[in-house]
């Protein structure tokens, strides 16, 4: 069943009501209307004043609040609630309050507190859940539900005596017998054979390294842990009300949970994303990279940004607000990488509790007199003329791959140098970014059958399927990219012998004998073997043997000064390049390029440097974003390209014309 969402951009955010007196509640929806908000989350931290003890319900605040929401055409994607569980759940059960590592209790106080596999919180949950779906089922103001809230985004991790007894037991279904976790794990080492089940913990506080296979056994047990909580709801809201949308925000680059594993749960995906707008370079390409991951989580149904601030968030040490035309560029950047909907955390910004400072659509000042509410009202204008581009999608012939698991194995501790799986992903996706070549990130079983260029960055757990998909993409006339520390080690963090990357050497045409991870401050330089050109490298040094690949750049110092640091191997049909080393951004740009040419990867559209292009396709036509990050105008050629711009409703050709942070969207004739 194809569970829909309004035909229209959805705009809007976190409505939290039970803050305000009801008083206040009619001149909220006034200035929703007048701000052209379409949709809001309610109830999301609302258990306690649902629930305010173990044997009383309150709804009749939340039946006004949709009934007035219905009564004035706004649309709620309801909440379950579950996400803050009441402080008197943990008064009658403090079994259900999650602990650290080291053993220390979390108390209520905040938010989150709940050990994810606690039957005690599951069973208050599933009840609660039960009630609001049976009792909102109906309602016409319901299109969607919001189950929970950023799962596990303050609670990592879990080590209660239920996370234990539920972690051995998803040991038992995985393994079946103790000899094969034993075998599995590595217990040989360190005299850390098992020969009871109960003799199994969670990876808690211990006197050196923990067993690398329990550490990332215990990631997948969470996130499946946290998954079943997600389950648990949505089995009770698929019975209640199976044609409506289930989702959950997911939070871009976020290691605790396998977002790909959960991804076929939800009906759409929907994510928070905060950017720092202190740096605003990096704040719109972290943007758009957490938007190019999770988009590509389902690519064949548009996301919605669940969440972003309007202006300045409460969170980190110093909060810049966002200046003047930021928040429309972010917003409409969302829409460009092919979300349907915009918004935010919260409708009005708080007058109490720890979020009081964090902005919101409404601020702390009347809002005739509010910058942000003004730009608040020219977006939702803005989106309205948005309409026709709903449910396009982003096609893209490069991909990055990115998996949790070899995620989590690669930042278990004991490795020969310190890598940061998610920030090297993302850097390899700037280069991409800044050209306007859109990319999407794949695992490594995905069908790469579309893509001419796939990019595989520190792929340090790979399995043989993984590394037989990748193989063969090439040897059909695709182009791959691997880079330093790949292919190391199958799921169980062993080490696959045979020359690193064993799985791979055919492919690559080479074998990695030793490696010279570098500390921060310490570099070396390549050279390319044509240009001659030579750039800097740092953080790591493969030092490897070439059998049918042949060098593309050598090492210039250090003991293995001479020998190959990128590679490049014709493979069957395809070509496979291997990058031993992190090169500084201009050696990166002369790799880069040379890759994307061979792999005939372009961008839609020529533009100036910090002007962002994206295209979305629909069976009804093509539309081409162009965003203008720069405080000057620019002038970007159009070719043949002629259509209408939807936001002005000119016509364009020969010329797009932007002015300094401004958009367009031209629709585009065929
Ligand atoms: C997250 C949460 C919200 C709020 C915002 C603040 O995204 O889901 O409830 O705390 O952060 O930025």
């Amino acid at each position: 069943m194809t569970r829909t969402l309004p035909p229209h951009l959805l705009y809007g955010g976190d409505y939290n009501p039970e803050q305000w007196p009801e008083s206040v509640w009619a001149d909220d929806v006034r200035l929703m209307r007048e701000a052209g908000v379409n949709i809001l989350c309610v109830g999301i931290f609302s258990w306690a004043k649902l629930q305010p003890s173990e044997k009383r319900f309150d709804f009749g605040w939340l039946d006004r609040v949709l009934d007035l929401l219905a009564a004035n055409d706004i649309s709620v994607c309801l909440a379950t609630a579950t996400a803050s569980p009441p402080p008197w759940l943990s008064k009658k059960h403090p079994a259900i309050l999650p602990v650290t590592s080291d053993g220390i209790v979390l108390q209520v106080g905040s938010r989150q507190q709940y050990s994810p596999s606690s039957a005690i919180y599951r069973r208050y949950a599933a009840a609660l859940v039960t009630r609001i779906a049976n009792r909102y089922r109906k309602h016409p103001a319901v299109v969607a539900w919001h189950l929970n809230n950023e799962y596990a985004c303050h609670l990592h991790e879990c080590h209660s005596e239920a996370s234990t007894v539920a972690f051995r037991q998803w040991l038992r279904a995985k393994y079946k017998t103790l000899a094969a976790l034993n075998a599995a794990w590595g217990t040989a080492f360190w005299s850390q054979l098992y020969g009871h089940w109960e003799e199994i913990f969670t990876p808690r506080r211990a006197p050196y390294h923990t067993n690398p296979t329990q550490c990332l056994d215990f990631k997948r047990f969470t996130s499946d842990a946290f998954l079943e909580l997600y389950k648990m709801e949505a089995a009770i809201l698929r019975k209640a009300t199976p044609h409506l949308p289930l989702t959950t925000n997911f939070m871009g680059f976020f290691k605790p949970l396998d977002y790909r594993a959960w991804a076929a749960e939800l009906d759409f995906i929907a994510w928070d994303s905060y950017p720092d707008p202190v740096d605003e370079a990096s704040a719109r390409h972290t943007g758009a990279a957490g938007h190019d991951l999770m988009r590509s989580l389902k690519p064949e149904r548009p996301f919605v940004l669940m969440e972003q601030a309007t202006s300045a968030v409460n969170w980190r040490p110093t909060n810049s607000p966002k200046r003047p035309g930021l928040m429309r560029l972010g917003s409409l950047q969302t829409v460009a990488r092919g979300g349907d909907g915009v918004m935010f955390f919260q409708w009005r910004a708080s007058k109490a509790g720890a979020e009081k400072f964090h902005s919101g659509l409404i601020q702390h000042i009347p809002p005739e007199q509010s910058r942000v509410f003004a730009e608040v009202k020219a977006l939702g204008a803005e989106l309205k003329k948005l309409t026709p581009v709903v449910g396009s999608l982003v096609r893209n012939k490069v991909a990055i791959v990115v998996d949790w698991h070899a995620w989590w194995a690669v930042e278990t501790e004991s490795k020969p140098g310190r890598i940061d799986y998610a920030a090297w992903a993302q850097s390899l996706h700037g280069w991409f970014y800044e050209k306007n070549i859109g990319v999407d990130f794949v695992h490594p079983d995905a069908d790469l059958t579309g893509f001419n260029l796939v990019v595989a960055p520190a792929l340090y757990l790979l399995t043989i399927k993984s590394a037989a998909n990748l193989d063969s993409f090439v040897a059909r006339g695709g182009t791959l990219l691997a880079t330093y520390f790949t292919g190391i080690v199958d799921e169980n963090e062993h080490v696959v012998l045979g020359g690193y990357p064993a799985l791979l050497r055919k492919t690559l045409g080479l074998w990695v004998e030793e490696w010279a991870p570098y500390p921060d401050g310490r570099t070396n330089e390549i050279k390319f073997t044509r240009s001659r050109q030579t750039h800097a490298c740092s953080q790591w040094c493969d030092l490897l043997h070439l059998e049918s690949a042949s060098a593309i750049a050598t090492y210039s110092k250090d003991f293995f000064a001479g020998r190959p640091a990128i590679t490049k191997n014709n493979h069957g049909q395809g070509t496979a390049y291997y990058l031993g080393t992190k090169l500084d951004s201009a050696g990166l740009d002369q790799l880069l390029t040379e890759i994307s040419r061979q792999a005939d990867v372009s961008a839609p559209l020529a533009a100036p440097a910090g002007v962002e292009i994206t295209q979305r396709e629909s069976a009804s036509g093509k539309f081409i974003f162009a965003l203008n990050y720069h405080d000057s105008p620019v002038k970007i050629p159009l070719g043949k390209i002629r259509g209408k711009n939807l936001i002005t409703g000119d016509s364009v050709s020969k010329y797009l014309k932007l002015a300094p942070l401004d958009v367009a969207v031209v629709a585009v004739e065929s």
